[in-house]
């Protein structure tokens, strides 16, 4: 751990990391379960295959994994990092965070921990809070996990929901930098809690809003949607948060090395990114891979393209996310 310094020249991601559980889950594997079939999944969604983990493990060994490679790619110990931050809305438990735990698994002890529940825009939120602590010189190394277990909150009798989801964790160390070029540029965060009821958790009647009831999936404690509603939502989100990260900066696509976004429908980015005139290998896609693994998504996305050496310094990239809540957002990084 170190002790807080004097404001750094600039912040970078300085490692990367992922994990999913082994069990790959076919869409065929899933119209056995209920009434759908690779024809509806595969064209609407993007969606092939998705890691499905079982009971016994838990959000944070994800998490773990993930962070422990991540650590290993920076070149740092566990008791390197200041704070580690998990991204999750499938946590362990409700308390203690399961960012103390992932601290505890991974022998960082007494590294801070805090977990956020923003759904699928949490590693994008991750990713501000450790550009804004290391850039205000209170910390040096903040890992930012994202972890999700979704599995465990669908309704595997539900087929407009359960087709979607992966469980996944994904991690980036974010670190001091000397070079005052690599810096986060541009950070947003977004919410409206107004429309929070287009996908939501109940616990019990009276979570469900006046107008969900008929759109309600019959069991508690599971995710509920309105497909459509969220799906509007996003690709505006998507566009307005690109704009104005471009905006903002005084970029423009052609500065732009890669947009990373959250994977929930490839129709969905593929209009989104039309509208933004982005050409197409600018933009990561692996939802066919992972499906939509909340959190996780954006982390497991900049690991494959770190492994792919694909990212020299002095590149830009944006990360964008949208989801539960609902909440939007997107960072700017000059790698
Ligand atoms: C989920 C999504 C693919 C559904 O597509 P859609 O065209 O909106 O489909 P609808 O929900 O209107 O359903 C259309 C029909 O397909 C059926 N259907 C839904 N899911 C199905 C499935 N997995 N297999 C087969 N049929 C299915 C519905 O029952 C409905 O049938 P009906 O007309 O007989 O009632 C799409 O709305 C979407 O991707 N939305 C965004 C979701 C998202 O991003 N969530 C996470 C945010 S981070």
């Amino acid at each position: 751990m170190s002790s807080p310094s004097a404001r750094p020249a600039g912040v970078r991601i300085t490692g990367t990391g992922m994990a999913v559980p082994p069990r790959i889950v076919s869409n065929d594997d899933l119209a056995k379960i209920v009434d759908t079939s690779d024809e509806w999944i595969r064209p609407r969604t993007g969606i092939v295959t998705r890691h499905i983990s079982d009971e016994s493990t838990r959000t944070s060994d994800l998490a773990a994994e993930a962070v422990r490679q991540a650590l290993g790619n920076a070149g740092l110990n566990p008791t390197d990092l200041d704070l580690l931050v998990c991204a999750t809305m499938t946590p362990d438990m409700i308390c203690p965070a399961t960012a103390c735990r992932i601290v505890d698994k991974i022998g960082a002890v007494p590294c801070g921990a805090m977990d956020l529940n923003l759904a699928c825009t949490g590693m994008v939120a991750g990713l501000t809070i450790a550009a804004n602590f290391i850039n205000g010189g209170a910390f040096k190394n903040v890992a930012v996990i994202g972890a999700d277990r979704l599995s465990t909150i669908v309704n595997w009798e539900d087929r407009k929901t359960c087709v979607l989801f992966g469980d996944a964790a994904g991690a980036m160390i974010v670190s001091a930098s000397d070079n005052p070029n690599q810096q986060c540029l541009f950070q947003k965060l977004n919410s409206d809690g107004g429309m929070g009821e287009a996908l939501y958790v109940p616990r019990c009647e009276d979570d469900i809003p006046e107008g969900g009831k008929e759109t309600f999936n019959g069991k508690f404690d599971t995710l509920q949607m309105n497909g459509r509603e969220v799906y509007k939502f996003a690709v505006n989100a998507l566009k307005e948060c690109v704009s104005e990260a471009l905006e903002q900066t005084g970029l423009t696509h052609e500065d732009i090395k890669m947009v990373i976004p959250h994977q929930s429908n490839i129709r969905m980015l593929q209009t989104a990114w039309k509208k933004l005139g982005f050409p197409d290998d600018k933009i990561y896609i692996n939802i066919d891979r992972f499906g939509n693994t909340s959190a996780a998504t954006i982390g497991l996305c900049m690991h494959e393209l770190t492994e792919q050496g694909r990212f020299e310094v002095g590149d830009h990239v944006i990360f964008v996310a949208q989801g539960g809540g609902l909440t939007w957002g997107a960072s700017l990084w000059r790698l």
